[in-house]
Protein backbone atom coordinates (compact mmCIF):
# COMPACT_ATOMS: atom_id res chain seq x y z
CA UNK A 1 0.00 0.00 0.00
CA UNK A 2 1.11 3.51 -0.98
CA UNK A 3 0.09 6.46 1.78
CA UNK A 4 -0.51 5.73 5.20
CA UNK A 5 -3.81 8.63 6.21
CA UNK A 6 -6.86 8.67 6.02
CA UNK A 7 -7.57 5.66 3.52
CA UNK A 8 -4.33 3.89 4.19
CA UNK A 9 -6.57 3.27 7.73
CA UNK A 10 -9.82 2.07 5.91
CA UNK A 11 -8.34 -0.03 3.27
CA UNK A 12 -5.75 -1.67 6.34
CA UNK A 13 -8.25 -2.25 8.01
CA UNK A 14 -11.02 -3.86 5.30
CA UNK A 15 -7.61 -6.15 4.46
CA UNK A 16 -7.35 -7.09 8.39
CA UNK A 17 -10.91 -7.78 8.33
CA UNK A 18 -12.01 -9.41 5.05
CA UNK A 19 -11.20 -12.94 6.34
CA UNK A 20 -13.00 -12.64 9.42
CA UNK A 21 -16.44 -12.68 7.25
CA UNK A 22 -15.78 -13.95 3.59
CA UNK A 23 -14.41 -17.58 2.36
CA UNK A 24 -11.95 -16.98 -0.42
CA UNK A 25 -9.27 -18.76 -1.83
CA UNK A 26 -7.11 -15.46 -1.80
CA UNK A 27 -6.33 -13.47 1.60
CA UNK A 28 -4.66 -10.34 1.57
CA UNK A 29 -1.46 -10.55 3.65
CA UNK A 30 -0.57 -7.20 4.42
CA UNK A 31 3.23 -7.57 3.27
CA UNK A 32 4.64 -3.56 2.84
CA UNK A 33 3.45 -0.21 3.00
CA UNK A 34 5.47 2.85 1.39
CA UNK A 35 5.50 6.60 2.56
CA UNK A 36 8.07 9.31 2.38
CA UNK A 37 8.69 9.88 6.45
CA UNK A 38 10.82 7.27 7.64
CA UNK A 39 8.91 7.79 11.04
CA UNK A 40 5.48 8.03 10.25
CA UNK A 41 5.54 5.11 8.05
CA UNK A 42 7.16 2.97 10.58
CA UNK A 43 5.00 3.83 12.93
CA UNK A 44 1.90 3.08 10.49
CA UNK A 45 3.17 -0.46 9.54
CA UNK A 46 3.50 -1.07 13.68
CA UNK A 47 -0.04 0.47 14.28
CA UNK A 48 -1.99 -1.20 11.46
CA UNK A 49 -0.36 -4.33 10.99
CA UNK A 50 1.89 -4.44 7.92
CA UNK A 51 4.90 -6.71 8.16
CA UNK A 52 7.17 -4.18 6.50
CA UNK A 53 8.18 -0.85 5.25
CA UNK A 54 9.29 1.08 2.39
CA UNK A 55 10.53 4.80 1.82
CA UNK A 56 10.01 4.79 -1.76
CA UNK A 57 7.21 3.44 -3.25
CA UNK A 58 9.26 2.41 -6.08
CA UNK A 59 10.72 -0.39 -3.86
CA UNK A 60 7.37 -1.60 -3.81
CA UNK A 61 7.03 -2.46 -7.55
CA UNK A 62 10.61 -3.60 -7.78
CA UNK A 63 9.56 -6.32 -4.60
CA UNK A 64 9.05 -10.26 -6.07
CA UNK A 65 6.69 -10.80 -2.97
CA UNK A 66 4.40 -8.23 -3.84
CA UNK A 67 1.40 -9.24 -6.06
CA UNK A 68 -1.16 -6.37 -5.19
CA UNK A 69 -0.59 -2.55 -5.03
CA UNK A 70 -2.69 -0.32 -3.72
CA UNK A 71 -2.47 3.51 -3.98
CA UNK A 72 -4.12 6.06 -1.17
CA UNK A 73 -1.98 8.67 -1.90
CA UNK A 74 -2.97 12.48 -3.29
CA UNK A 75 -4.15 12.40 -7.03
CA UNK A 76 -0.93 13.94 -8.87
CA UNK A 77 1.11 10.39 -7.49
CA UNK A 78 -1.90 7.99 -9.28
CA UNK A 79 -0.91 7.15 -12.63
CA UNK A 80 2.62 6.90 -12.38
CA UNK A 81 2.42 4.55 -9.46
CA UNK A 82 -0.57 2.85 -11.52
CA UNK A 83 1.39 2.56 -14.95
CA UNK A 84 4.75 1.72 -13.58
CA UNK A 85 2.71 -1.58 -10.99
CA UNK A 86 1.20 -2.49 -14.12
CA UNK A 87 4.35 -2.31 -15.97
CA UNK A 88 5.79 -4.87 -13.22
CA UNK A 89 2.71 -7.09 -13.42
CA UNK A 90 1.17 -6.50 -10.48
CA UNK A 91 -2.30 -6.13 -9.52
CA UNK A 92 -3.78 -2.26 -8.66
CA UNK A 93 -6.37 -0.97 -6.12
CA UNK A 94 -6.96 2.78 -7.17
CA UNK A 95 -8.19 5.57 -4.97
CA UNK A 96 -10.88 8.19 -6.64
CA UNK A 97 -10.66 9.78 -8.32
CA UNK A 98 -8.69 8.09 -10.54
CA UNK A 99 -6.33 10.12 -12.19
CA UNK A 100 -5.82 14.16 -12.42
CA UNK A 101 -7.46 14.17 -16.18
CA UNK A 102 -9.66 12.24 -18.60
CA UNK A 103 -5.96 11.54 -20.55
CA UNK A 104 -4.05 10.32 -17.78
CA UNK A 105 -7.04 8.20 -17.09
CA UNK A 106 -7.15 6.68 -20.20
CA UNK A 107 -2.90 5.98 -20.09
CA UNK A 108 -3.72 4.06 -16.32
CA UNK A 109 -6.41 2.04 -18.53
CA UNK A 110 -4.29 0.86 -21.55
CA UNK A 111 -1.56 0.06 -19.14
CA UNK A 112 -3.66 -2.32 -17.27
CA UNK A 113 -4.86 -3.24 -20.26
CA UNK A 114 -1.81 -4.23 -21.42
CA UNK A 115 -0.19 -5.77 -18.65
CA UNK A 116 -3.56 -8.33 -18.13
CA UNK A 117 -3.53 -7.41 -14.11
CA UNK A 118 -6.86 -6.83 -12.02
CA UNK A 119 -7.54 -3.26 -12.19
CA UNK A 120 -9.97 -1.43 -9.56
CA UNK A 121 -11.36 2.07 -8.25
CA UNK A 122 -12.07 2.39 -5.02
CA UNK A 123 -16.17 3.73 -5.04
CA UNK A 124 -16.99 2.56 -2.10
CA UNK A 125 -20.17 3.44 -1.65
CA UNK A 126 -21.32 1.05 -3.98
CA UNK A 127 -20.69 -1.48 -1.92
CA UNK A 128 -23.13 -0.44 0.86
CA UNK A 129 -25.70 -3.42 0.88
CA UNK A 130 -28.31 -0.91 0.85
CA UNK A 131 -27.12 0.69 -2.37
CA UNK A 132 -26.39 -2.72 -3.85
CA UNK A 133 -29.96 -3.72 -3.04
CA UNK A 134 -31.29 -0.72 -4.36
CA UNK A 135 -29.40 -2.12 -7.53
CA UNK A 136 -31.68 -4.98 -7.67
CA UNK A 137 -34.74 -3.28 -7.04
CA UNK A 138 -33.97 -1.71 -9.78
CA UNK A 139 -32.49 -4.16 -12.20
CA UNK A 140 -35.59 -6.51 -11.12
CA UNK A 141 -37.94 -3.40 -12.84
CA UNK A 142 -39.63 -2.40 -9.13
CA UNK A 143 -39.01 1.19 -10.61
CA UNK A 144 -40.11 0.61 -13.95
CA UNK A 145 -38.50 3.34 -16.10
CA UNK A 146 -36.45 5.96 -14.47
CA UNK A 147 -37.10 9.28 -14.88
CA UNK A 148 -34.55 11.10 -12.24
CA UNK A 149 -31.98 10.95 -9.85
CA UNK A 150 -31.04 13.84 -7.53
CA UNK A 151 -27.98 13.19 -5.92
CA UNK A 152 -26.16 15.56 -3.40
CA UNK A 153 -22.59 15.48 -1.25
CA UNK A 154 -22.70 18.45 1.21
CA UNK A 155 -19.90 18.45 3.80
CA UNK A 156 -18.72 21.47 5.93
CA UNK A 157 -15.25 20.97 7.07
CA UNK A 158 -13.62 23.34 5.42
CA UNK A 159 -15.84 26.67 6.13
CA UNK A 160 -13.29 28.42 8.28
CA UNK A 161 -11.45 30.95 6.15
CA UNK A 162 -8.47 29.70 8.11
CA UNK A 163 -8.51 25.86 7.42
CA UNK A 164 -5.06 25.88 5.20
CA UNK A 165 -4.53 25.50 1.80
CA UNK A 166 -4.21 21.92 1.92
CA UNK A 167 -3.54 19.24 -1.13
CA UNK A 168 -7.16 18.87 -1.96
CA UNK A 169 -7.24 22.90 -2.90
CA UNK A 170 -4.27 22.53 -4.80
CA UNK A 171 -5.47 21.47 -8.87
CA UNK A 172 -2.00 20.11 -9.54
CA UNK A 173 -2.65 17.78 -7.10
CA UNK A 174 -5.94 16.85 -6.26
CA UNK A 175 -7.33 17.81 -10.41
CA UNK A 176 -10.14 19.19 -8.81
CA UNK A 177 -12.29 20.42 -5.45
CA UNK A 178 -15.53 19.29 -4.42
CA UNK A 179 -16.61 18.04 -8.25
CA UNK A 180 -13.63 15.48 -8.20
CA UNK A 181 -13.73 14.60 -4.55
CA UNK A 182 -16.96 14.10 -3.41
CA UNK A 183 -18.67 14.66 -7.25
CA UNK A 184 -16.70 11.93 -8.15
CA UNK A 185 -18.71 9.34 -5.74
CA UNK A 186 -22.02 10.35 -6.57
CA UNK A 187 -21.35 10.19 -10.54
CA UNK A 188 -20.50 6.48 -10.00
CA UNK A 189 -23.25 6.13 -7.81
CA UNK A 190 -25.35 7.18 -10.39
CA UNK A 191 -24.10 5.58 -12.89
CA UNK A 192 -24.60 2.16 -10.79
CA UNK A 193 -28.01 2.56 -10.72
CA UNK A 194 -28.87 4.63 -13.43
CA UNK A 195 -26.80 4.57 -16.37
CA UNK A 196 -24.52 6.58 -18.54
CA UNK A 197 -24.67 9.94 -18.63
CA UNK A 198 -24.84 11.96 -22.30
CA UNK A 199 -24.37 15.63 -21.32
CA UNK A 200 -24.09 17.90 -18.08
CA UNK A 201 -24.11 21.68 -17.93
CA UNK A 202 -22.85 22.82 -14.08
CA UNK A 203 -21.76 25.69 -12.55
CA UNK A 204 -19.03 26.08 -9.43
CA UNK A 205 -18.03 28.73 -7.19
CA UNK A 206 -14.71 29.04 -4.81
CA UNK A 207 -16.02 31.14 -1.92
CA UNK A 208 -12.64 31.36 -0.30
CA UNK A 209 -9.93 32.62 -2.57
CA UNK A 210 -6.84 32.38 -0.51
CA UNK A 211 -5.72 30.39 2.45
CA UNK A 212 -2.91 29.81 5.25
CA UNK A 213 0.03 27.48 3.92
CA UNK A 214 -0.37 23.90 5.33
CA UNK A 215 -0.79 20.41 5.19
CA UNK A 216 -3.08 17.67 5.43
CA UNK A 217 -3.47 15.57 9.12
CA UNK A 218 -5.71 13.36 9.10
CA UNK A 219 -9.58 12.65 9.22
CA UNK A 220 -9.89 15.94 7.13
CA UNK A 221 -7.93 17.91 9.85
CA UNK A 222 -5.46 20.53 8.70
CA UNK A 223 -2.04 22.51 10.29
CA UNK A 224 -1.44 25.74 9.27
CA UNK A 225 2.86 25.84 8.56
CA UNK A 226 3.06 29.79 7.59
CA UNK A 227 1.68 32.86 7.67
CA UNK A 228 1.61 33.33 4.11
CA UNK A 229 -1.33 32.78 2.16
CA UNK A 230 -1.39 31.17 -1.11
CA UNK A 231 -4.59 30.81 -3.82
CA UNK A 232 -7.06 28.06 -3.72
CA UNK A 233 -7.36 26.60 -7.50
CA UNK A 234 -10.06 24.64 -7.24
CA UNK A 235 -13.76 24.87 -6.59
CA UNK A 236 -15.45 24.79 -2.84
CA UNK A 237 -18.78 23.99 -4.74
CA UNK A 238 -20.47 22.40 -7.79
CA UNK A 239 -23.84 22.10 -9.16
CA UNK A 240 -24.76 20.35 -12.34
CA UNK A 241 -27.60 19.10 -14.29
CA UNK A 242 -27.30 15.67 -16.42
CA UNK A 243 -28.97 13.93 -18.96
CA UNK A 244 -28.97 10.02 -19.20
CA UNK A 245 -28.35 8.16 -22.23
CA UNK A 246 -31.51 6.22 -21.19
CA UNK A 247 -33.63 9.36 -20.86
CA UNK A 248 -33.14 9.98 -17.20
CA UNK A 249 -32.36 13.41 -15.72
CA UNK A 250 -30.38 14.13 -13.17
CA UNK A 251 -29.18 16.94 -10.04
CA UNK A 252 -25.78 16.52 -8.62
CA UNK A 253 -24.50 18.85 -6.19
CA UNK A 254 -21.07 18.76 -4.28
CA UNK A 255 -19.96 21.10 -1.55
CA UNK A 256 -17.95 21.78 1.80
CA UNK A 257 -19.98 24.78 2.54
CA UNK A 258 -22.84 23.04 3.41
CA UNK A 259 -23.10 24.30 7.18
CA UNK A 260 -24.56 21.45 9.21
CA UNK A 261 -23.71 18.46 6.61
CA UNK A 262 -20.57 16.06 7.71
CA UNK A 263 -21.17 13.45 5.20
CA UNK A 264 -24.14 14.41 3.42
CA UNK A 265 -24.16 11.82 0.81
CA UNK A 266 -27.19 11.28 -0.49
CA UNK A 267 -29.54 10.11 -3.50
CA UNK A 268 -33.03 10.02 -4.47
CA UNK A 269 -34.14 8.02 -7.64
CA UNK A 270 -37.60 8.08 -9.06
CA UNK A 271 -38.76 5.87 -11.71
CA UNK A 272 -42.61 5.14 -13.34
CA UNK A 273 -43.46 2.71 -10.47
CA UNK A 274 -41.56 3.28 -7.39
CA UNK A 275 -38.94 5.83 -5.72
CA UNK A 276 -35.59 5.07 -3.75
CA UNK A 277 -33.49 7.41 -0.79
CA UNK A 278 -30.36 6.43 0.51
CA UNK A 279 -28.49 8.51 3.11
CA UNK A 280 -24.90 7.65 3.78
CA UNK A 281 -25.56 9.08 7.33
CA UNK A 282 -27.71 6.15 7.46
CA UNK A 283 -26.50 3.77 5.77
CA UNK A 284 -28.09 0.74 6.68
CA UNK A 285 -31.09 2.09 5.21
CA UNK A 286 -32.98 2.22 2.07
CA UNK A 287 -36.56 3.90 1.70
CA UNK A 288 -38.61 2.40 -0.90
CA UNK A 289 -41.97 3.60 -2.48
CA UNK A 290 -43.45 1.33 -4.57
CA UNK A 291 -46.95 2.96 -6.31
CA UNK A 292 -48.83 -0.42 -6.45
CA UNK A 293 -49.00 -0.54 -2.36
CA UNK A 294 -52.47 -0.24 -1.42
CA UNK A 295 -53.95 3.15 -1.48
CA UNK A 296 -54.11 4.22 1.99
CA UNK A 297 -50.86 2.85 2.62
CA UNK A 298 -48.71 4.11 0.19
CA UNK A 299 -45.14 6.09 1.51
CA UNK A 300 -42.27 5.48 1.90
CA UNK A 301 -40.84 2.44 3.70
CA UNK A 302 -37.87 2.11 5.31
CA UNK A 303 -36.23 -1.25 5.16
CA UNK A 304 -33.28 -1.53 7.48
CA UNK A 305 -30.55 -3.83 5.07
CA UNK A 306 -29.11 -5.89 7.59
CA UNK A 307 -30.83 -8.89 6.42
CA UNK A 308 -29.47 -12.37 4.49
CA UNK A 309 -31.39 -10.77 1.35
CA UNK A 310 -29.45 -7.97 1.02
CA UNK A 311 -26.03 -8.27 -0.77
CA UNK A 312 -23.45 -8.73 1.64
CA UNK A 313 -24.77 -7.87 4.90
CA UNK A 314 -25.51 -11.77 5.45
CA UNK A 315 -21.45 -12.18 5.80
CA UNK A 316 -21.87 -9.94 9.24
CA UNK A 317 -24.05 -10.24 12.34
CA UNK A 318 -27.66 -11.23 12.68
CA UNK A 319 -30.80 -9.01 11.13
CA UNK A 320 -30.62 -5.72 12.45
CA UNK A 321 -26.80 -5.30 13.94
CA UNK A 322 -26.06 -2.85 11.59
CA UNK A 323 -22.73 -1.98 9.29
CA UNK A 324 -20.95 0.82 9.23
CA UNK A 325 -18.28 2.93 6.85
CA UNK A 326 -15.69 0.77 6.98
CA UNK A 327 -18.11 -2.65 5.71
CA UNK A 328 -18.21 -0.31 2.40
CA UNK A 329 -14.43 -0.74 2.24
CA UNK A 330 -14.40 -4.99 3.41
CA UNK A 331 -16.67 -5.34 0.78
CA UNK A 332 -15.09 -3.68 -1.83
CA UNK A 333 -11.99 -5.82 -0.69
CA UNK A 334 -13.93 -8.86 -0.59
CA UNK A 335 -14.65 -8.01 -4.68
CA UNK A 336 -11.36 -7.33 -5.07
CA UNK A 337 -9.98 -10.63 -3.89
CA UNK A 338 -12.74 -12.02 -6.14
CA UNK A 339 -12.04 -10.68 -9.53
CA UNK A 340 -7.97 -11.64 -8.47
CA UNK A 341 -8.53 -15.45 -7.92
CA UNK A 342 -11.38 -16.22 -10.07
CA UNK A 343 -9.66 -14.12 -12.70
CA UNK A 344 -12.69 -11.68 -14.08
CA UNK A 345 -12.64 -8.12 -13.55
CA UNK A 346 -14.10 -6.77 -10.86
CA UNK A 347 -16.04 -3.66 -10.71
CA UNK A 348 -15.66 -0.39 -10.88
CA UNK A 349 -12.82 -1.23 -12.64
CA UNK A 350 -10.66 1.69 -14.60
CA UNK A 351 -13.38 1.31 -17.63
CA UNK A 352 -15.46 2.74 -14.61
CA UNK A 353 -12.83 5.24 -13.41
CA UNK A 354 -12.47 5.97 -16.85
CA UNK A 355 -16.12 7.20 -17.70
CA UNK A 356 -15.95 8.99 -14.20
CA UNK A 357 -13.69 11.01 -15.34
CA UNK A 358 -15.19 12.06 -18.44
CA UNK A 359 -18.39 13.13 -16.80
CA UNK A 360 -15.75 15.24 -14.03
CA UNK A 361 -14.02 16.84 -17.28
CA UNK A 362 -17.50 17.38 -19.00
CA UNK A 363 -18.62 19.14 -16.23
CA UNK A 364 -15.64 21.82 -15.90
CA UNK A 365 -15.38 22.37 -19.60
CA UNK A 366 -19.36 23.13 -19.26
CA UNK A 367 -18.61 25.25 -16.78
CA UNK A 368 -15.80 27.25 -19.24
CA UNK A 369 -17.78 27.31 -21.72
CA UNK A 370 -21.17 28.51 -19.87
CA UNK A 371 -23.09 25.12 -22.40
CA UNK A 372 -23.81 21.83 -22.51
CA UNK A 373 -20.85 19.60 -22.82
CA UNK A 374 -21.42 15.65 -24.09
CA UNK A 375 -19.96 12.93 -22.25
CA UNK A 376 -20.61 9.81 -24.22
CA UNK A 377 -18.07 11.30 -27.35
CA UNK A 378 -15.74 11.27 -24.40
CA UNK A 379 -15.33 7.44 -23.80
CA UNK A 380 -16.43 6.09 -27.03
CA UNK A 381 -13.10 4.99 -28.04
CA UNK A 382 -13.59 2.29 -24.95
CA UNK A 383 -15.92 1.05 -26.78
N1 LIG B 1 -13.05 6.29 -1.19
C1 LIG B 1 -13.26 7.32 -0.39
O1 LIG B 1 -14.31 7.46 0.20
C2 LIG B 1 -12.16 8.34 -0.18
C3 LIG B 1 -12.17 9.15 0.96
C4 LIG B 1 -11.10 10.03 1.14
C5 LIG B 1 -10.09 10.10 0.21
N2 LIG B 1 -10.12 9.32 -0.91
C6 LIG B 1 -9.02 9.34 -1.89
O2 LIG B 1 -7.91 8.64 -1.31
C7 LIG B 1 -6.69 9.24 -1.70
C8 LIG B 1 -5.91 9.64 -0.46
O3 LIG B 1 -6.72 10.52 0.31
P1 LIG B 1 -6.57 10.63 1.91
O4 LIG B 1 -7.76 11.35 2.39
O5 LIG B 1 -6.20 9.31 2.48
O6 LIG B 1 -5.32 11.62 1.96
P2 LIG B 1 -4.39 11.95 3.23
O7 LIG B 1 -3.84 13.31 2.97
O8 LIG B 1 -5.09 11.63 4.49
O9 LIG B 1 -3.23 10.85 3.05
C9 LIG B 1 -2.38 10.84 1.92
C10 LIG B 1 -1.20 9.94 2.19
O10 LIG B 1 -0.36 9.92 1.03
C11 LIG B 1 1.00 10.17 1.42
N3 LIG B 1 1.72 10.69 0.25
C12 LIG B 1 1.55 11.86 -0.38
N4 LIG B 1 2.39 11.92 -1.45
C13 LIG B 1 3.07 10.74 -1.46
C14 LIG B 1 4.09 10.20 -2.30
N5 LIG B 1 4.56 10.88 -3.34
N6 LIG B 1 4.56 8.97 -2.00
C15 LIG B 1 4.10 8.27 -0.95
N7 LIG B 1 3.15 8.75 -0.12
C16 LIG B 1 2.66 9.97 -0.38
C17 LIG B 1 0.84 11.10 2.59
O11 LIG B 1 2.03 11.17 3.36
C18 LIG B 1 -0.33 10.40 3.33
O12 LIG B 1 0.12 9.26 4.02
C19 LIG B 1 -7.07 10.39 -2.62
O13 LIG B 1 -7.02 9.95 -3.95
C20 LIG B 1 -8.50 10.72 -2.22
O14 LIG B 1 -9.24 11.32 -3.26
C21 LIG B 1 -11.13 8.44 -1.10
Amino acid sequence: MVGYRLMGRAHSHAYRDFPFYFDSDTIPVLQAVAGRDEEGVKAAADKMGWASWETDWRRLIEREDIDLIDIVTPNNTHAEIVIAAAEAGKHVFCEKPLALSLDQAKQMLEAVKKAGVTHMVCHNYRFSPAVQFAKKLIEEGRLGKIYHIRATFLQDWLMDPDFPLIWRLRKEVSGGGTLGDLGAHIIDLARFLVGEFSEVVGMMETFIKKRPLGSMTDNLKGRIESDQRGEVTVDDATAFLAHFENGALGTFESSRFSRGNRAGNRFEINGEKGSLRWDMENLNNLQVYLADDEPGLQGFRTINCTEEEHPYAGSYWPSGHILGYEHTFINIVSELMNGISQGYSPQPNFEDGVKNQAVLEAVEESVQTRSWVGVSEKVHVLS
